[in-house]
């Protein structure tokens, strides 16, 4: 039996699940968008499968591209996040929200609201944005790389001091001797940066892990200098174990500069399975979400293999020739799987079929495909868990935990229950309140 054990996260969108179209699955109410009790019970789905946590992306922007897909973000994810925290009682969440465009108060209250009313659950994905979209929607404009991420250092800062506010043994609640709280114990915290500020004290107490957990997502040079100092778990993007295990030792050295134990820090890498009795289903499954874009994608694949490919092409292998002068594109870093794929002899339709142009890696076959994925991965020490994106959530969950979780169980990759209550257990981060004086 395996001693370390693999964490697993589910990402949590719109409502019908992870491919754009799953909105329109036989089996999916298209309305869900606005329903919240649906999130609610996919939360408990994943709570069923022992999931260390669900995460929330976020995009403070339109995110519906086309009139035939639905967007892809709940509509408002601290709102949501409370819903599911409220139907579930063990498994920890975790929320983007901007560094641009947030008032470090008015988040820090809202998460750590958050995570007092679910019981110490919560963790924040703290992200910079870069789109235009997202900073016309402030009035406001995506200001250059350094000031972002210098504005990120001093909101996050802000934030866990603000946290740190309302000192742990403040709360007296003494009826008799008429002491409600020592207000020497929740003082202002008077920090000044150059991009925000804050007078505080946040009058929220601890919640039962102290305060939220702070996420990171993605493996830029200044993302790592964010996740170095206060993460506890990164998403990172990987298509190869080389790549992953590289990216997750640059997060662990990050933290180790930063002064931290690299322990602290755990690198969860993404999948995306298509899951089905045989591989012919399961590639019909990824296969009718790829159906819809398929000509644009069949152009995009011949840019991954340096060919020219049209529609024309997918009804058949590709050529010997063709096959032949067929090269990676190293400009994606999915386009090592493509070809190898390709050299498999499917018709280029089922290589799309795969799902070798959707964002994560993605194990199609029966659930065996994916715990072997996961095992590889994880043994190779290319990551601490994954982040499961439910092709649709409606039955994409229950697949995943009634055939992917016991095989894992099973192997001893899994665990087989949660060790303890918070977020904070469940991901083995140390007890922190307010800053880390480590790092600050
Ligand atoms: C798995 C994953 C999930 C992400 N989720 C979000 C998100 O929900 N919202 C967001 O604004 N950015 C998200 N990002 C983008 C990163 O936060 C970051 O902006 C990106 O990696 C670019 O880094 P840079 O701003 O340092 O250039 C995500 C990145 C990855 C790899």
């Amino acid at each position: 039996m395996n001693e370390k054990k693999m964490l697993i996260g589910m990402q949590m969108g719109n409502g019908y699940g992870a491919q754009a179209h799953a909105w329109q699955a036989e089996n999916v109410d298209p309305y869900n968008y606005a329903n919240l009790d649906a999130h609610a019970r996919y939360a408990q789905a994943a709570e069923r499968g022992k999931f260390q946590f669900v995460f929330l992306p976020d995009f403070a922007s339109q995110s519906q591209k086309a009139d035939d897909v639905a967007p892809m973000l709940t509509m408002d994810p601290f709102i949501t996040m409370a819903v599911m925290a409220r139907a579930t009682k063990k498994i920890g969440f975790a929320t983007t929200a901007s560094t641009s465009f947030s008032e470090p108060y008015n988040l820090a209250r809202t998460l750590k609201t958050l995570d007092v009313m679910s019981g110490g659950r919560i963790g924040w994905n703290a992200v910079t944005s870069t789109d235009p979209a997202i900073a016309a929607n402030f009035g406001s404009q995506i200001a250059d790389k350094e000031t972002r991420y210098a504005r990120a250092h001093e909101v996050i800062q802000i934030i866990q001091a603000l946290w740190g506010s309302w000192e742990k043994d403040a709360w007296i609640a003494d009826k008799e001797a008429g002491v409600f709280a020592d207000l020497s114990k929740i003082q202002p915290i008077n920090l000044q940066g150059q991009h925000v500020a804050s007078r505080g004290p946040l009058e929220v107490p601890p919640s039962k892990q102290g305060q939220p957990v702070i996420f990171q997502a993605g493996g830029s040079p200044h993302g790592l200098g964010i996740a170095g100092r206060y993460a506890n778990a990164v998403i990172g993007a990987t298509f190869t174990i080389e790549d992953s295990i590289r990216q997750r030792q640059n997060v662990r050295r990050a933290a180790e500069q930063a002064g931290r134990d690299p322990e602290e820090i755990k690198f969860i890498a993404g999948i995306m399975p298509a899951i089905a009795p045989t591989k012919r289903d399961a590639l019909n499954r990824r296969g009718r979400f790829v159906e819809p874009s398929i000509h644009q994608r069949v152009g995009y694949l011949g840019m991954m293999l340096s060919l020219s490919l049209t529609p024309e092409d997918l009804d058949h292998p590709l050529s010997a020739d063709k096959l032949a002068t067929a090269r990676a594109n190293p400009s994606d870093p999915r386009s090592e799987t493509a070809l190898r794929i390709a050299r498999e002899g499917w018709s280029v339709r089922d290589i799309l079929y795969h799902g070798i142009i959707d964002y994560h890696p993605s194990p199609i076959g029966p659930a065996e495909v994916t715990a072997d994925h996961m095992q590889e991965w994880f043994e190779a020490g290319a990551c601490d868990g994954f982040w499961f994106s439910p092709d649709v959530y409606e039955d994409g969950i229950d697949t995943f935990v009634d055939e992917v979780v016991p095989i894992l169980q099973r192997r001893g990759l899994f665990h087989e229950d949660y060790e303890g209550e918070t977020l904070r257990d469940h991901l083995g981060a140390p007890v922190q309140y307010g800053l880390d004086p480590r790092v600050a």
